[in-house]
């Protein structure tokens, strides 16, 4: 790992002495269990055009042709384990460290790895839901697909074509997602921007108002982004399956020497 170790035992400091510690999510902490990302080179949308697969009008338009994406996306996230970043960020939770974890994800990752204030910001895959109020599991629907039933699937209360329950493009973000979020990033001790382009609006405001608010940013990435050298006070460069636990590895090492008598 390249990550600069001064850098992460300033931040280590920082996370071990936050009570109001946020972490702020995306695609690229989910890489590691095998999930591309949207934007790096080989990610999802070089693959699946966002405006012929990713928007309400494509799904109204046309619901077989983008259920064609999220049922490949659905072999990849049946397929897919949390990786060491996901247990990193449960861990900080369970030291006090981390209040909440915000997720643009859609991949239940973070709570299979046992975080238990996720922020479902963008919906999450595993349920399916039908504009008649009916909510399904896609693992139920998947067992009516393997039976040979319809595809696209449909509603067993309506007929309509379900919808995996996650913002398309042209969606609003749920409401109380929306506000649990911007709750959380208002005055943080620590946002931990991991593994995100924070490029999608209105995700990408909640580090801008976390820094206005007086919070510390640090970003978690493999590469350079609209955080670096703006709102991000601290920039971590490596895979987050190794920052991660390096980072909640040292601020357990401070907890400790804390918690130990002198
Ligand atoms: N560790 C850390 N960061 C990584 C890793 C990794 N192993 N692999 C990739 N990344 C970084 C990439 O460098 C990039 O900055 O993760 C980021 C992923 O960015 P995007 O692909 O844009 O994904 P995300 O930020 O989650 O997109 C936000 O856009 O398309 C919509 O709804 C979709 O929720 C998504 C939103």
């Amino acid at each position: 790992m390249t990550v600069d170790e001064r850098t992460l035992d300033q931040v280590a400091r920082l996370v071990a002495g936050g009570r109001r510690n946020v972490a702020f999510t995306g695609a690229g902490v989910s890489v590691e269990s095998g999930i591309p990302d949207f934007r790096s080179a080989g990610g999802l949308w070089e693959r699946f055009d966002p405006a012929d697969y990713a928007t309400i009008e494509a799904f109204r338009r046309d619901p077989a042709k983008v259920w064609q994406m999220y049922r490949e996306m659905g072999e990849l996230l049946d397929r897919a384990e949390p990786n060491a970043a996901h247990r990193a960020l449960a861990r900080l939770e369970d030291l006090g460290r981390l209040e909440a974890i915000i997720t643009q994800n859609i991949d239940n990752l973070h709570q299979e790895a046992g975080s238990r204030r996720v922020i479902e910001f963008h919906g999450n895959a595993r349920r399916l839901v039908c504009s008649c109020g009916r909510v399904e599991s896609a693992a139920e629907v998947k067992r009516r697909w393997a039976a040979g039933e319809d595809f696209p699937p449909r509603c067993r209360s309506c007929g309509a074509v379900l919808k995996p329950d996650v913002v398309l493009f042209g969606e609003p973000v749920p409401q109380e997602a929306s506000r649990e979020a911007m709750r959380l990033v208002q005055h943080p001790d620590v946002l931990l921007a991991v593994g995100t382009s924070a490029v999608v609006a209105p995700a990408s405001y909640l580090p801008v108002v976390a820094s206005k608010t007086g919070g510390t940013i640090v970003e978690i990435n493999v590469e350079r982004t609209d955080l670096t050298g703006t709102y991000a006070a601290y920039s971590l460069f490596g895979p987050a399956g190794e920052v991660m636990p390096a980072l909640v590895e040292r601020v357990e090492g401070l907890l400790e020497r804390d918690r130990s008598p002198t």
